[in-house]
């Protein structure tokens, strides 16, 4: 286990009692839920190194009724590596926020004159792994509610190492070497729409992805990104990918989060996939969202 960040072992206080805190599993393959915790306050180190564990143990970390700040979400970040770099759009402020920091994404539907004021605004998203497109895909996604709709709006997390563990072993030895062709598209563009195609940032990945820190096997293509596997005819390789798609996305592989205002989501882009599903428009909805660094090529 790795951890980098100069800021995640803060002084230990009395708040922070390690008797305190408490992990509850919520399935059997993936998330967990971390009780017991104030993020406002420095993490002392013996309590980020069992929030690490859990972490790998688990794929996706749940803090609920959390209230913080944008300095908190970055010292929280800084637990689990090192900060990527964003890319990200120039952000008009929302209501009540007087900055935006610079490795912070806002995640909104929120419209100010009638310009959206952040990234992925509208609607579901299909089961994807964040940043699979690049050569160096991040670590981890860090998202934080700040404003939630009535309803709706809830992620999916599939674990890709449940749904892996639970192949037959021929179809294991079929996957075995395969690689998968992963592009940046987000939900209208066609796999064959060749323009698009060519126009998209793409990388190429095992579809077997080996956890560098915890050595577990986990399935590495997603319905919204995985176009092809290379090398294999198309239609083998679509009727391949769609078994791998529907097999990841069964009920018994994912933990599904109905946000509350204050919660904060940690997961692991190397071992699980997410998906959104659809919310009123006409409701705010407002989250931070934080990366981690991965490392390039890591298997
Ligand atoms: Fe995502």
């Amino acid at each position: 286990m790795s951890l980098t960040s100069p800021i995640e072992a803060g002084t230990p206080t009395s708040q922070h009692a390690q008797t305190a805190l408490r992990f509850a599993p919520l399935t059997r393959h993936i998330g967990c839920e971390v009780e017991g915790i104030d993020l406002r306050r420095p993490v002392p180190a013996e309590a980020a190194a069992a929030m690490y564990r859990a972490w790998l143990d688990h794929a996706v970390l749940v803090f609920r009724d959390q209230d913080l700040s944008q300095e908190d979400l970055v010292r929280v970040t800084g637990i689990f590596g090192e900060f990527a770099p964003l890319g990200r759009p120039a952000h008009t402020l929302p209501k009540g926020f007087a900055k935006i920091l610079p490795n912070i994404m806002l995640i909104s539907n929120v419209r100010e004159n009638g310009e959206t004021i952040g990234a992925l605004p509208d609607g579901e998203m299909m089961f994807h792994h964040d940043t699979i497109h690049r050569d160096d895909p991040h670590k981890a996604t860090l998202l934080y509610s700040v404003e939630v709709p009535s309803y709706g709006g809830d992620t999916l997390f599939a674990s890709g190492t449940g749904a892996y563990e639970a192949l037959d072993p021929a179809m294991k030895q079929k996957l075995h070497g395969l690689r998968a062709v992963n592009f940046y598209v987000y939900n209208s563009v066609k796999r064959n729409d060749k323009q698009a195609v060519d126009a998209t940032s793409q990388a190429v990945h095992p579809v077997v992805r080996t956890h560098d820190e915890t050595g577990r096997k986990a399935l590495y293509v997603n319905r919204l990104m995985s176009v092809k596997i290379e090398g294999m005819a198309e239609a083998e390789s679509d009727t391949l990918l769609d078994f791998l798609f529907d097999h990841s996305e069964k009920p018994e592989f994912v933990y599904t989060h109905a946000w509350r205002k204050g919660d904060l989501i940690v997961w692991d882009n190397r071992c699980s996939s997410h998906a959104r599903t659809d919310f009123p428009s006409d409701q705010r909805r407002l989250l931070l969202r934080a990366t981690v660094k991965g490392m390039c090529r890591p298997y």
